[in-house]
């Protein structure tokens, strides 16, 4: 049998084959390695080491897991004091970056801060990187942002444009790539939304793009993109307009009708 060294495991692996021990009533860590208790065998007694019994009933919980569950700062309080502290885009970016209570950070390769001209009237709030995003550290790099980058070119707007009236500027509700690409969960946005309102505040867009469900469930505490999208409602204090991710739009070319109608109303709002 092939063995892999410890170190070749990601994050995701290693929570997966301590999960999986911890299934099979592993509740103690003895060694720092493993033990091959037959090749010892002067040494150690497996049929008579004591082994600490699991109450009757009682599920095991490895003592890392019940720590993570019990103990440390509460992370929305946390990201809430690191936020308000910051006064630039450039100190959250940092912030967003040292902001270390969640776990999906472990996992992912880089922190995804944002693209684009901060000075632009219109932001888009996205869900999260994917894999192309993780790898080179911009929010909607892969299809679904060409994509969203054609989408938006047709209604003259761009995310390399230094003018504000012509340019566009996109964040994500969460910074790093979940396993998979996994949808976020609801902890994980509430965590980082601290993050995500002044983020809103510091850019201070005329109007957003709340772009898929994760982005209503953040901002609206709201999903179902399917009824909300193409109606005006305010978040962040600012006019949003709920819209079908370009990666939805991908799978279900029917609905790129919607999505036009959507952007011309989009066009109209910023006036031309
Ligand atoms: N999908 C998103 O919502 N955001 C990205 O950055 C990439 C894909």
């Amino acid at each position: 049998m092939q063995t892999r060294p410890p170190e070749d495991f990601d994050y995701y692996e290693a929570l997966a084959i301590l999960e999986w021990q911890v299934e099979l009533g592993a509740d103690e860590a003895i060694c720092e390695a493993p033990l091959d208790a037959y090749a010892l065998p002067d040494k150690i007694d497996p049929v008579r080491a004591p082994v600490a019994a699991p109450e009757r009933g009682a599920k095991p919980v490895a003592p890392v897991v019940q720590q993570a569950v019990q103990e440390g700062p509460d992370p929305v309080l946390v990201a809430r004091e690191a936020a308000g502290r910051c006064e630039t885009l450039e100190a959250l970016a940092e912030a967003m970056d040292a902001f270390d209570l969640c776990d999906l950070k472990k996992g992912a390769r880089q922190t995804v801060f944002a693209d684009g001209n901060p000075k632009a009237r219109l932001m888009i709030i996205g869900e999260a990187p994917g894999r192309d995003e993780d790898l080179q550290g911009k929010p909607f790099v892969g299809r679904a942002g060409q994509l969203l980058d054609r989408m938006f070119g047709a209604i003259g707007l761009s995310r390399t444009a230094p003018d504000s009236e012509a340019a566009l500027y996109i964040t994500n509700t969460l910074p790093w790539r979940p396993p998979g690409n996994r949808d976020p969960e609801p902890d994980e946005l509430a965590m980082l939304l601290p993050f995500l309102r002044r983020h809103v505040e510091l850019a201070d867009p005329d109007v957003i793009v709340l772009m898929g469900n994760a982005a209503c469930a953040a901002a609206l505490g709201k999903r179902g993109i399917l009824r909300l999208r193409g109606q005006w409602v305010e978040a962040f204090g600012k006019p949003c307009l709920p819209m079908t991710h370009p990666a939805y739009l991908l799978r279900n070319a029917a609905a790129k009708r919607e999505a036009w109608a959507d952007l011309l109303e989009i066009r109209a709002r910023l006036g031309g």
